[in-house]
C-alpha cells in the first residue's frame, strides 16, 4: 500500500495506521467484528475442538448461526447480553479452554468478546428475553 510520505514531514504518518480515530474516553473503541477481530481468537484458542474437526459439547464455533444455537446447554451467545452468554460465562470462570489447554484468553480479549457481544443486536419480538 502506497503512503504519501513524501509529503508528510512527521505528524500525520501515525495516522496512516489508525482507521479508528475517535477515541473518546478509554473504554470508548469501535465495536469488535466478528470476522476481523473475533473469530481469530476462537481459531487460535477454540476451533480445534470447536471446528471443523471436533464439535465439543456439539458446539460449533465457526459461525454465528452456530454459536446462537449453541451446544448440548444452551446458545453459546445472548445477543446484547454478555452476561447470560455460556461462552462468556466459562471464560470468565477459566472453564474454556478446558484447564489444562494453552493459549488461554487473555483479560483483554474476553473484554473483547464482551463487548462484541454487548453490541449485538437483540432479536427483537421473536424472543421474550428476560
Ligand atoms: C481441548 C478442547 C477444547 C478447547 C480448546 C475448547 N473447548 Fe470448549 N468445550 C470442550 C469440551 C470437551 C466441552 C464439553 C464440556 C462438557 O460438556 O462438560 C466444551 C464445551 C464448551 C461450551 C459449552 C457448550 C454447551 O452448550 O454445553 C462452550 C460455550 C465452550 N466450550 C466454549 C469454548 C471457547 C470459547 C473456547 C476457546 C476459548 C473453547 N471452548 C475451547 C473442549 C474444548
Amino acid at each position: 500500500m502506497r503512503i504519501r510520505l513524501h509529503a508528510v514531514l512527521g505528524g500525520l504518518v501515525l495516522c496512516a495506521h489508525s482507521p479508528v480515530s475517535t477515541v473518546a474516553g478509554e473504554e470508548k473503541d469501535s465495536v469488535p467484528d466478528f470476522t476481523r477481530d473475533v473469530l481469530p481468537i476462537f481459531e487460535a484458542k477454540c476451533l480445534r475442538c470447536h471446528g471443523a474437526k471436533k464439535r465439543a459439547g456439539k458446539l460449533d464455533m465457526r459461525t454465528l448461526d452456530a454459536l446462537r444455537k449453541g451446544g448440548v446447554t444452551s446458545p453459546a451467545i445472548q445477543p446484547g447480553n454478555a452476561r447470560k452468554s455460556l461462552l462468556i460465562e466459562l471464560l470468565h470462570y477459566n472453564e474454556m479452554p478446558p484447564k489444562k489447554e494453552t493459549p488461554r484468553v487473555t483479560k483483554e480479549e474476553l473484554e473483547l468478546l464482551r463487548k462484541w457481544i454487548n453490541a449485538m443486536p437483540v432479536p427483537s419480538a421473536t424472543s421474550p428475553n428476560r
